[in-house]
C-alpha cells in the first residue's frame, strides 16, 4: 500500500500570515495533524525552516507529543536544526536544501557536494534511532551518493514532473527519469518516497513509478481543505492513491 504523509507546513503559513511572533493563533497545525491521522494518513510531515517562515519550534514539540503515526521532520543539514532534531527524536528526518549552494539545478539536495557532512548527520541520527531520508532530484549521481551516505530513504523530487504535467513530451521525460531513479535507488537498497507538487490530478500518473513507499503531499491538500475541510481533503487524496501496485 502506498502511504500518505501529510505535510502541514501551509497550515502554519496561514497562521503566521496573521499571528507572526505572537506565540498563538489559528489555524493550528497540530489540529491538522490530528485530523489527518483520524482520516487515515500514515504520517505527518513538518519542515522546521531556519527562517521559521511557517512551522515554529513550539509546533514541532507539540507535534511530537500528539502524532500517533510517523513524524517526518523536514530540515536543513545545519548545526542548529540537527541539534534540535537529535533532542526531538522524530521517527525520520528528511534532509532538504534551504540555501542556494545546497541545491542542484533541479532543486534537490546536492548530496555529492555535501557528502561528508550528510554522512556525519546520518550517523548522528542513526545513533539516536532516527531514520534519514534525502530529498533529491532523480539524478543517477545523486542517487549513488545517497547510497554512499547510508540514508535509509530517498525522497524523489517530483517538482519538475508536476511543473510539466500539461506538456505531454516534457512530462513523459520527467516521469521516465523518476522511473529510472526509483529502479536505481531500489537496486542500491534505498527505500523510495516521492513528493513536491503532487495534487489530486497528477498523482495517479506517478503510479508508473516503481517501488514507492510514501508520497509526501502538502499544498494541494491544504488548498482543498479550505473548501471541503481537512478530513475530506485527506480522505480524497487517500482515495486517489488507492490501488498503487509497484510496476515490475
Ligand atoms: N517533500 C518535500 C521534501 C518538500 O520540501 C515538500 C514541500 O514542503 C513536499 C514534499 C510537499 O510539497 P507540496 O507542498 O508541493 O505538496
Amino acid at each position: 500500500m502506498l502511504k500518505l504523509g501529510v505535510n502541514i507546513d501551509h497550515v502554519a503559513t496561514v497562521r503566521e500570515a496573521r499571528y507572526r511572533g505572537l506565540g498563538h493563533g489559528e489555524p493550528c497545525p497540530v489540529m491538522a495533524a490530528k485530523i489527518s491521522e483520524a482520516a487515515g494518513a500514515h504520517g505527518i510531515t513538518a519542515h522546521l525552516r531556519e527562517d521559521r517562515r511557517h512551522i515554529q519550534d513550539r509546533d514541532i514539540w507539540r507535534l511530537r507529543e500528539s502524532i500517533q503515526t510517523r513524524f517526518n521532520l523536514e530540515m536543513a543539514n545545519s548545526p542548529e536544526i540537527v541539534a534540535i532534531a537529535l533532542r526531538l527524536k522524530p521517527h525520520i528526518v528528511c534532509l532538504v536544501p534551504e540555501r542556494r549552494q545546497e541545491v542542484t539545478t533541479e532543486g534537490g539536495l546536492d548530496v555529492i557536494a555535501a557528502e561528508k557532512s550528510l554522512t556525519k548527520t546520518r550517523q548522528q541520527m542513526q545513533a539516536a534511532g532516527i531514520e534519514v531520508s534525502l530529498f533529491i532530484a532523480p539524478d543517477p549521481q545523486q542517487i549513488e551518493a545517497s547510497a554512499r551516505v547510508g540514508a535509509q530513504f530517498i525522497e524523489l523530487h517530483t517538482g519538475q514532473f508536476a511543473e510539466h504535467f500539461y506538456d505531454t513530451e516534457k512530462c513523459e521525460f520527467e516521469l521516465q527519469r523518476l522511473i529510472d531513479g526509483a529502479k536505481q535507488a531500489h537496486s542500491l537498497g534505498l527505500q523510495v518516497n516521492a513528493g513536491h507538487g503532487l495534487n489530486y490530478e497528477n498523482t495517479k500518473t506517478i503510479f508508473r513509478v516503481p517501488h514507492l513507499v510514501e508520497l509526501n503531499i502538502g499544498h494541494s491538500i491544504v488548498s482543498r481543505a479550505v473548501f471541503v475541510g481537512f478530513e475530506t481533503a485527506v480522505k480524497e487524496m487517500l482515495a486517489v492513491m488507492q490501488g498503487y501496485r509497484s510496476p515490475a
